[in-house]
């Protein structure tokens, strides 16, 4: 009886370190498996951040789309369009890059009706397909004159100073040059707004 006994308590001493050692075991694999979808979540969430930064880029540029610049002074410039270059920081998925070059704009002098100063600014960009315009003397497609004209190296459209095609109704282009808002301020500094348009359409759709 009394080895019996003894015997019913060894086995009572084994289970109750077996069932110990069972939920031990449980609670390292829950520990382990909570684990282990913490550092899987973890790891997907860099590339779902990383790709929705990707989505959204477009939209963060935007901040730059219709920002004025100071570009010259009134005094620096002529009747004739000259070339200035936009600068600005850009932003991609991860970094900030100082002075990037974001566009290129001409400017002239024309002045407002009321005789004070002002300005006239164009996209260098071809509305067709997006060449950049020259300015120069050309000849006229339409009087066979040489004149100063924008022309298109890349299919030969002309535009006259103004930014309106010579030749609308043989133009590659769907519309005149594109304008963008600029002004003169007290000092003779000279701002432009930078814009770009979408392409090959006869409006004119800021993007
Ligand atoms: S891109 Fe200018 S005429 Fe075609």
């Amino acid at each position: 009886m009394s080895g019996n006994s003894s015997s019913d308590k060894e086995t009572k001493k084994c289970c109750c370190q077996c069932e110990a050692e069972s939920e031990e075991q449980n609670r390292r694999s829950f520990c382990l498996s909570v684990l282990g979808m913490g550092m899987g979540a973890a790891a997907l969430a860099t590339p779902i951040y990383a790709g929705a930064r990707m989505a959204l880029y477009p939209l963060e540029q935007e901040g730059l789309s219709g920002k004025e610049y100071q570009l010259t002074t009134y005094d620096a410039l002529d009747e004739v369009p000259r070339q200035f270059v936009v600068l600005d920081n850009v932003t991609d998925a991860w970094t900030t890059s100082p002075n990037q070059t974001i566009g290129v704009v001409y400017l002239c002098k024309k002045d407002n009706e009321d005789g004070t100063p002002g300005v006239a600014a164009f996209q260098t960009v071809c509305p067709h397909a997006g060449c950049r315009v020259k300015v120069g003397p050309t000849k006229n497609p339409a009087t066979g004159e040489t004149e100063m004209l924008f022309y298109c190296p890349c299919h030969g459209d002309t535009f006259y100073l103004n930014g309106e095609r010579v030749q609308p109704e043989n133009s590659k282009s769907a519309r005149s040059l594109d304008y963008l808002e600029a002004r003169v301020d007290e000092t003779g500094k000279v701002f432009v707004k930078y814009q770009n348009f979408q392409l090959g359409t006869s409006e004119r759709k800021p993007v």
